[in-house]
């Protein structure tokens, strides 16, 4: 079973996590996490139980709250200077006035950034911190059980085998693909919001379960292990999406009866509008980003 790295369980994965396997290191590279919330939470805590790097975290929120394997610090300067790979998970709105109080630091300090915030381009950052070398990773919700899909791009002073450690630390929390930065928000609203979008789908069918009766429990169980068995099969299976719905959708069945019933409504070119929607908002926020850079 996968296990599932939501913090009030994590210290029991984590103690029975010893690294085991993993190659030992002569001298044990820190990565400093900019935020800990929800993303860089579970980076660090992945990252910390699946790796041989030392994690340093700094967040505004949560100061005191202890996390296995994971040092927290007060003192962003000192997280910085001793930081090989620094990751920012941070929102976007936050960057400007982190990189006005730390720009100096970070530059002084160069490690390599890796930014996983949407909507801010490779090049803004360059912009800001000339010389510094940066990656950006588009990962999802799922790094929390490792099943992310993440995208990757490197800046211009990257080279290839610290991308490839970049990659390989992703990897720790599921699938990695190398992206051209111009896919960036179109990946942004297809895998990034992706889960969101998923969780929506997955609350109507709750929400219908329960009006035909199904008990709150029995109810979500019905939901989630469709889902994963439908997308394990078409994961595993290589088949067409179209071949899959055909599968199930015999002629003068119930599946075609639904099925039926979406394309009438034109279920499938609205779900492509709301996502074509979540692209144009990508756009937009890089598009801000950019403007304030001039
Ligand atoms: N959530 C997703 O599914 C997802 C997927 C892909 C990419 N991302 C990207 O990942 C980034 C983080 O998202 P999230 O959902 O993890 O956000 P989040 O839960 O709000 O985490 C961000 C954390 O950073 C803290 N913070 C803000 N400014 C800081 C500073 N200067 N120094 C240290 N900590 C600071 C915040 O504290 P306060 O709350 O007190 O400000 C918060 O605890 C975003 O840029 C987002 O675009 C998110």
């Amino acid at each position: 079973m996968t296990p599932h790295f939501f913090c009030d369980i994590l210290p029991t994965v984590l103690e029975k996590c010893t690294n085991k396997g993993l190659k030992k290191v002569k001298k044990q590279k820190i990565i400093g996490v900019i935020g800990l919330g929800t993303m860089g939470g579970a980076c660090a805590k992945n990252i910390a139980c699946f790796s041989s790097y030392k994690i340093l975290a700094y967040d505004k929120k949560n100061k005191n709250k202890q996390l296995p394997k994971i040092s927290k610090t007060k003192n962003v300067k000192e997280l910085i200077t001793k930081s090989q790979l620094l990751f920012l998970a941070i929102k976007p709105q936050d960057l400007d006035s982190f990189l006005r109080k730390n720009r100096d630091i970070v530059l002084t300090a160069k490690p390599l950034l890796v930014s996983i915030l949407a909507g801010v381009s490779i090049k803004s950052i360059e912009a800001a911190l000339p010389g510094v070398k940066v990656i950006r990773v588009m990962p999802n919700l799922a790094v929390q059980i490792r099943e992310s899909i993440s995208f990757v791009a490197a800046g211009k002073f990257v080279k290839q085998k610290e991308l490839k450690e970049v990659k390989n630390i992703f990897s720790l929390m599921g699938e990695v693909l190398e992206s051209k930065e111009e896919n960036m928000d179109k990946t942004t609203a297809l895998s990034g919001s992706g889960p969101g979008f998923i969780y929506y789908f997955m609350e109507s069918f709750y929400s219908t379960a329960i009006q035909m009766g199904f008990k709150k429990q029995e109810a979500r169980r019905i939901v989630a292990q469709t889902f994963q068995g439908a997308s394990r099969l078409a994961l595993e299976s290589g088949q067409d999406f179209s071949k899959l719905v055909k599968s199930v959708a015999s002629r003068g069945g119930t599946t075609e009866a639904g099925v039926s019933f979406f394309n009438k409504k034109q279920l499938s070119e609205n779900i492509s509008k709301g996502l074509f929607a979540a692209y144009e908002k990508a756009k937009k926020i890089s598009a801000s980003f950019k403007e304030e850079k001039k």
